[in-house]
């Protein structure tokens, strides 16, 4: 997924936009570029490499002027480097692009425009989409229209803001399918535009996100927006809560450490304005259910990606238990190919932390295509995924920026643990008492989680040995095997070191081969329903010379001898354990991956939302 920045106005627009840039970097960062109208033509620097490089441009050659656009990119037609770098400029120079996403007819459209004479600069997919608008423009069509055009010939899904030089009054923007958003912010006498809220967030807080089939014509004044069947309409406009703050690094080396380190606060968040402590009760009023329409509910299909997915496997065992309601969870690229057998009363609920992936949006389509009901659980405001549903929960925990996620793991963990509550209680699966009991215990997670953080001395210093690790293994059963395939793509994500989650109860049917001495395997064995059998799993492992790192409850003594490390987490109500279980893991994962050297929040390959399929 890539970064895109747009701004128009009265102050100089390159500032804006490479500020705006580093906000959304972390989408993307193969090559970055920025291109600015200056004295009536279009200035453009763009090369290879993340953005400091770009920032060497600009100061080496700088570029001054008021309407501007700029891109971060990650690369998926054509390797990154300064020709396949956005702005892709047109043949005539009058007009430049940016773009997010995938032109999946982009290799019969390059046919035919090469016949009409159009020699191609790269090998993207992106640069079709000026040769067409300039198309359109030399058959005397001004550029909305014929950025309209245009935009009718794409298959695929795009963000694109375009800009000319003969009209530098305005930039258009527009959004097909899920590649990402488009949002658009409101200044005084200036506009702004981004694929992302917080690159403009310092700026302005009211805000416009465009749907799928939208284009904006933006100028000084204010915006435009129409389909593209032509029609105008008067988008919603959203006041965004986010302080700005809250998407800076602060005194924290990385985002992602900041972020696990906020997950106190962000616990608190999620849970806040949601639970009458006094009642025993919980209030999700954003998922805009009823008694009957709960009562009727005869599935839920968790949807989701990564580790959103993981979540989601937690939510199963949490639903399941406690409001009886059978649930299924599918990975998103492949829900929608199973031709799934939604019947009736079928809930989809998606978990997404971006709210625009693009695998898990499709599956919400698929969903919605067969007659489901559509919940989302998400973080990002204004996102796809909280626009497109019957009904959603959001996470609330501010902008995650770290690639690797973690406040917005463990925070879809209580918001399914509470919603498991409300629909037990509707559903009449638990008695009062027991709805008070897991109230209650709701109110013990952000000082939990505090308790876990105040260890983190204890992780660095097994991180370190581990330090040399090639491979891992990671073992859990029940409510925490999902944490288990969770602390493996921690490991795997920042530190590219293989790491495998596996279910503990599978390892004698071949897996236990791998265990040798070299071989770290991390057991997560706090005290829950599994901890006998995780127990004799660590009995197991070292019975073969295997090395076991133990999550283990605080003061558990047996495994303190058993195992030859330990990470301590305090004693957690079973249903909420993977909350507490995860933040070593987490902080585990950062800890080598930092000690490499390694770049935390931007790991190599990676985006933080892939809103590509
Ligand atoms: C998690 O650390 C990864 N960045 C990745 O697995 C992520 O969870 C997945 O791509 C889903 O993203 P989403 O929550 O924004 O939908």
């Amino acid at each position: 997924m890539c970064g895109i920045v747009g701004y128009i106005g009265p102050k100089n627009a390159t500032p804006i936009i490479m500020n705006g840039l580093k906000k959304l970097e972390y989408r993307g960062y193969d090559s970055a570029g920025i291109a600015v109208l200056e004295n009536g033509s279009i200035e453009i620097r763009r090369d290879a490499g993340k953005l400091d490089r770009l920032r060497q441009l600009v100061q080496e050659s700088p570029i001054k002027g008021n309407v501007g656009i700029g891109h971060t990119r990650w690369a998926t037609h054509g390797v990154p480097n300064t020709r396949n770098a956005h702005p892709h400029l047109g043949m005539t120079g009058d007009v430049v692009l940016v773009h997010n996403g995938i032109v999946e007819n982009f290799s019969s459209l390059r046919d035919e425009l090469e016949s009409e004479g159009i020699i191609f600069q790269s090998e993207t997919d992106s640069e079709v989409i000026v040769h067409l608008i300039e198309r359109y423009l030399s058959g005397g069509k001004n550029l909305t229209d014929a950025v309209h055009k245009a935009l009718l010939l794409l298959k695929g899904a795009h963000g694109i803001v375009v800009l000319s030089k003969n009209e530098p009054d305005k930039i258009i923007a527009a959004r097909i399918g899920n590649a990402g958003g488009v949002v658009i912010g409101y200044g005084k006498d200036e506009m702004y535009i981004a694929s992302d809220l917080p690159a403009i967030l310092e700026h302005t807080r009211k805000m416009v996100f465009l749907e799928s089939r939208q284009m904006a014509v933006v100028s000084r004044e204010g915006l435009m927006v129409m389909t593209l069947d032509g029609e105008e309409i008067q988008p919603k406009v959203h006041n965004i809560p986010w302080d700005p703050v809250s998407a800076e690094k602060g005194e924290y080396r990385h985002f992602m450490h900041k972020e696990i380190h906020e997950q106190v606060r962000s616990l608190t968040d999620t849970i806040a304005g949601r639970v009458d402590f006094e009642l025993g009760s919980i209030q999700l009023p954003s998922l805009n259910i009823s008694p009957a329409m709960v009562k009727e509910i005869k599935k839920i299909f968790i949807i989701a990606c990564g580790t959103a997915s993981y979540a989601g496997m937690v939510g199963k065992v949490l639903i399941e238990r406690i409001a009886r309601i059978p649930v299924e969870v599918e990975i998103g690229s492949e829900f929608r190919y199973q031709d799934p057998i939604v019947e009736q009363n079928t809930v989809v609920l998606a978990i997404s932390q971006s709210g625009e992936t693009a695998d898990t949006l499709a599956a919400m389509e698929e969903g919605r295509r067969k007659g489901a009901t559509l919940w989302s659980i998400v973080n990002a405001i204004g996102s796809q995924a909280m626009r497109m549903v019957d009904g959603f929960i959001s996470m609330q925990v501010g902008p995650e920026i770290g690639v690797a996620s973690t406040k917005a793991y463990t925070a879809p963990l209580v918001d399914l643990y509470m919603l498991a509550i409300l629909l037990g209680e509707l559903r009449g699966t638990i008695d009062e008492k027991q709805r008070r009991q897991l109230v209650d215990d709701l109110r013990l997670v952000p000082d939990l989680a505090g308790r876990c953080l105040d260890r983190e001395g204890e992780v660095k210093q097994v991180a370190e040995s581990l330090l040399e690790a090639q491979n891992a293994l990671y073992l859990g059963r029940g409510v925490n095997m999902p944490t288990a395939y969770e602390g493996a793509l921690k490991l795997k994500e920042i530190s590219y070191i293989h790491a495998e989650g596996y279910p503990a109860g599978e390892m004698k049917h071949g897996p236990i081969a791998l265990i040798d001495a070299d071989l770290p395997v991390v057991v997560i064995a706090p005290r829950d329903p599994w901890y006998e059998k995780m127990f004799s799993q660590i009995e197991q492992a070292k019975a073969r010379g295997g090395r076991v790192i133990a999550v283990a409850t605080e003061g558990d003594e047996q495994i303190q001898k058993q195992a030859d490390l330990v990470l301590s987490v305090p004693e957690t109500p079973w249903m909420l354990s993977p909350v507490t279980a995860v933040i070593p893991l987490q902080l585990l994962a950062y800890h080598i991956a930092a000690q490499r050297g390694l770049d935390v929040d931007q790991p190599r390959n990676l985006a933080k939302s892939v809103t590509v399929e």
